[in-house]
């Protein structure tokens, strides 16, 4: 084994074609070009390939505790390469427009659109063809098999998330404790509104209208119909359980059989947090570069990749969820016996002896 063959080197450095050296039409940056969007396409090879083999553990009827530090661990992978990724761009920025012109015209019809790894990765972290921002009512070139989307990341946590045995246990109903703790902060809440001197009777009635839309949210919460209605309407796109479960997680993270739940849910919010980052810097580069003109792939360009940007995100329900956090200080405080079973439960040679 020798490091030119182990890494195919020859083949690798062979894929450069500029197509200005060919219509001889000399144009420098173009090499530029090519080399980013190759290193790219090489990263999303590595993204996918983390991601599957995240989707993997999720496949089997029961995730083991075990595997989910290998999970938490493989998707802040995924994060490191992203934010490196997103760093990449302004490699790129050091080709002005004026130098691009140089070339643009010879890619013509390619474009980003076709890039497959993309959408094959968009459509693995849940993104669903009915989701996406169209654009003059094309349909997408290249676009992954729609069986895709019924066994994505996204499908498969939310399953996960709906199996947690914490919800409703013998000696305590999550959600009944909750929402006594949640009345009395909003009760609470409007007392500091009411009483509030520095507040006119227009600021005091603007507030406390606030507070009545964050109770209706709540309300949605606490009746599984409700948040029914929100699904259908599509507001909400997690199920009820895993959505009621991610939030036992993210407020009782400090227990120790949470940990690794609360990782991983982290991870794919930084996840979905950084795609949406190149989404918006590759929207400005592009910006910059052609201005308000149409992309090579027929989408509005900029306008297109700006609204993609915020339409995109796979794991908004996450996100959602902090809305319905409490200071730990009001929790709910759990039984002792459910503390013990949710703590890592270890005694001592000597703690045994004695
Ligand atoms: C001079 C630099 C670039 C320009 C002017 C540019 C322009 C565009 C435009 C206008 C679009 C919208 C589709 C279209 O109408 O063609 C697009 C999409 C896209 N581009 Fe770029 N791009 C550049 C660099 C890159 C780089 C370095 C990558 C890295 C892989 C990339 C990946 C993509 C992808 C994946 C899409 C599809 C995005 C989506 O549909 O959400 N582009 N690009």
């Amino acid at each position: 084994m020798n490091y030119v063959d182990y890494l195919q080197l020859k083949n690798l450095l062979s894929c450069q074609q500029m197509e200005s050296e060919r219509l001889a039409k000399p144009a420098h940056d173009e090499m530029l070009f090519i080399i980013v969007h190759q290193v790219y396409e090489l990263w999303f090879k590595q993204i996918l390939f983390e991601v599957d083999s995240v989707m993997e553990i999720f496949e089997k009827e029961r995730v083991n505790e075990e595997s989910l530090g290998l999970v938490a661990h493989r998707l802040q992978r995924v994060v490191t390469i992203q934010k490196h990724i997103v760093d990449q761009i302004a490699v790129l920025e050091t080709m002005t427009p004026l130098d691009f012109l140089e070339f643009r015209d010879l890619l013509v019809p390619a474009s980003g659109f076709q890039s497959f790894q993309f959408r094959l990765l968009e459509t693995k972290l849940g993104l669903r063809s009915r989701d996406r921002v169209s654009f003059a009512g094309k349909t997408l070139e290249k676009a992954p098999p729609p069986e895709e989307e019924s066994k994505s990341l996204f499908v498969l946590i939310d399953r996960w998330l709906s199996r947690t045995p914490f919800l409703k246990m013998r000696d305590f109903d999550f959600l009944i404790n909750y929402k006594v703790c949640v009345d009395k902060m909003l009760l609470r809440d409007k007392g500091l509104i009411e009483g509030n001197p520095s507040l006119s009777e227009d600021g005091k009635q603007r507030q406390l209208a606030a507070l009545e839309v964050t109770r209706h949210n709540f309300e949605a919460l606490f009746d599984r119909n409700i948040y029914d209605e929100l699904l259908k309407s599509g507001e909400r796109r997690m199920s009820y359980d895993a959505a009621l479960a991610s939030l036992l997680i993210f407020l009782y993270r400090d227990r120790p059989i949470f940990q690794q739940p609360f990782h991983v849910l982290t991870a794919l919010v930084d996840m979905d947090e950084w795609f949406t980052t190149w989404r918006y810097r590759h929207s400005l580069m592009v910006h910059r570069m052609i201005g308000t003109k149409i992309g090579t792939g027929g989408s509005s360009g900029h306008d297109y990749l700006k609204r993609s940007a915020d339409q995109h995100k796979v794991f908004t329900d996450l996100f959602d969820l902090s809305t319905f956090l409490i200071p730990r200080s009001q929790l709910p405080s759990l039984p002792k016996e459910l503390q013990r079973k949710m703590d890592f439960i270890y005694s001592s040679e000597e703690e045994r002896a004695s």
